[in-house]
């Protein structure tokens, strides 16, 4: 124990901590009969240590190293991106430092809001660990996708995320502005850039095609995104939703009868069509199949269930968004209903559907 503390540079009464509450145990026993920690101990250790310096608490820690989907290397991943993030972040404030002191060495006083902005997350550098355990492929979306791409050889993912809707069998460059889902990107993964969509780092008409894969909301400015994409590429297909057509909030069930607070959520957002003219695209709308893989928010719309399931919601930004009361609020109607029959009984016709019209379009100019 001495020596692993030292190693480790803990006390031994942090070690010993760890052990009274469950979370490291050395589970081995030296020949003279002391207490010793095995190399699978010592990972443990090392996930544990890792997690606290970023800031975790203990009971959080136990959840995130007791899950059993989780393995070493999907720690490493994750906990790789944590730390790119906060030196980000530091970096970030240092530069926000220093051009505060130069403007005040000038005489000038910054405003509140440029005093605030420094500590302003990034949702996703915040939500975007838990995103790979339900979000993939789908691949019949995919397929209206790669079909839109046309002959494009050369395709640009902007707001690429992990990767899910990257055309393999074409030359594809990423622009991801989350250091956290850059790191969860899979080994092999397409280049992949720290840029926003707003200001991209590319010359003028440089790629056959851009594309942007349910992203668009969350940009600062779509419209100046959607300006840039067209600037790099030829060919852009964006897959976004339709919040002008607010129909879909009182058609899907989950919106309508358990979450209005998403209506609050849209408000002041671009309509589609606003955000087609922008590129001069034509309008495709896209089919949620009732299986769908990639857990976003509306593709459980058969599944319901599947929304009582805490993997399913921390890997949709809308749940963040509403926050934790709204969110309790609707977990339990909801279980409460299913348990009761009340979801069956109002959502009968769904079950035999085999997909849904909820809002999703394509954009492809
Ligand atoms: C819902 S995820 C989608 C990721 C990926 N396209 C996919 O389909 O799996 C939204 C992504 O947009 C990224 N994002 C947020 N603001 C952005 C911006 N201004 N420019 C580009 N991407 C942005 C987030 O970091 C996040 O990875």
């Amino acid at each position: 124990m001495g020596r692993v503390a030292e190693l480790a540079g803990v006390s031994v009464r942090t070690l010993h901590h760890y052990d009274d509450i469950g979370l490291v145990r050395p589970s081995a026993r030296t020949t003279a009969g002391y207490r010793a920690y095995t190399p699978a101990d010592v990972e443990r250790l090392r996930e544990v240590l890792a997690y606290r310096r970023l800031g975790f608490g203990l009971r959080e820690i136990a959840d995130l190293v007791d899950d059993p989907a989780t393995d070493a290397v999907a720690h490493l991943r994750r906990l790789r991106g944590l730390l790119l993030d906060q030196r980000d972040r530091a970096a970030a404030m240092v530069t926000a430092i220093d051009r505060e002191l130069e403007a005040r060495k000038l005489g000038i006083h910054t405003t509140p809001e440029d005093q605030l902005k420094v500590f302003g997350a990034q949702l996703y550098d915040t939500i975007g660990s838990a995103y790979p355990a339900t979000r993939r492929t789908e691949p019949r979306i995919a397929a209206q996708v790669w079909d839109a791409l046309g002959d494009a050889r050369t395709v640009l993912n902007v707001g690429a995320g992990t990767g899910s809707y990257e055309p393999p069998d074409r030359d594809v460059t990423a622009v991801e502005p989350s250091a956290v889902m850059r790191a969860q990107r899979p080994a092999g993964s397409a280049p992949c850039v720290a840029a926003s969509a707003e200001n991209l780092p590319f010359a003028d008409q440089s790629f056959d095609a851009a594309m942007a894969f349910s992203t668009v909301h969350h940009w600062q400015d779509p419209i100046a995104g959607l300006r840039e994409m067209r600037r790099v590429a030829r060919r852009v297909v964006v897959f976004t939703h339709d919040d002008s057509d607010t129909g879909w909030l009182k058609r899907f069930w989950l919106t309508r009868d358990y979450l209005p607070e998403v209506a609050n959520l849209v408000v002041g957002r671009p309509s589609v069509d606003r955000l087609a003219h922008v590129i001069e695209a034509r309008i495709e709308p896209v089919l949620i199949p009732w299986d769908c893989a990639d857990g976003f928010f509306e593709a459980y719309w058969r599944r319901p269930e599947a929304y009582l399931d805490e993997h399913v919601r921390r890997a949709i930004s809308v749940w963040t968004r509403v926050g934790p009361e709204a969110e309790r609020r609707a977990v339990d109607e909801l279980r409460d209903d299913l348990s009761s029959g009340r979801w069956t009984e109002r959502n009968r016709e769904l079950l035999g559907l085999g997909a849904a019209e909820l809002g999703l379009r394509l954009l492809v100019a």
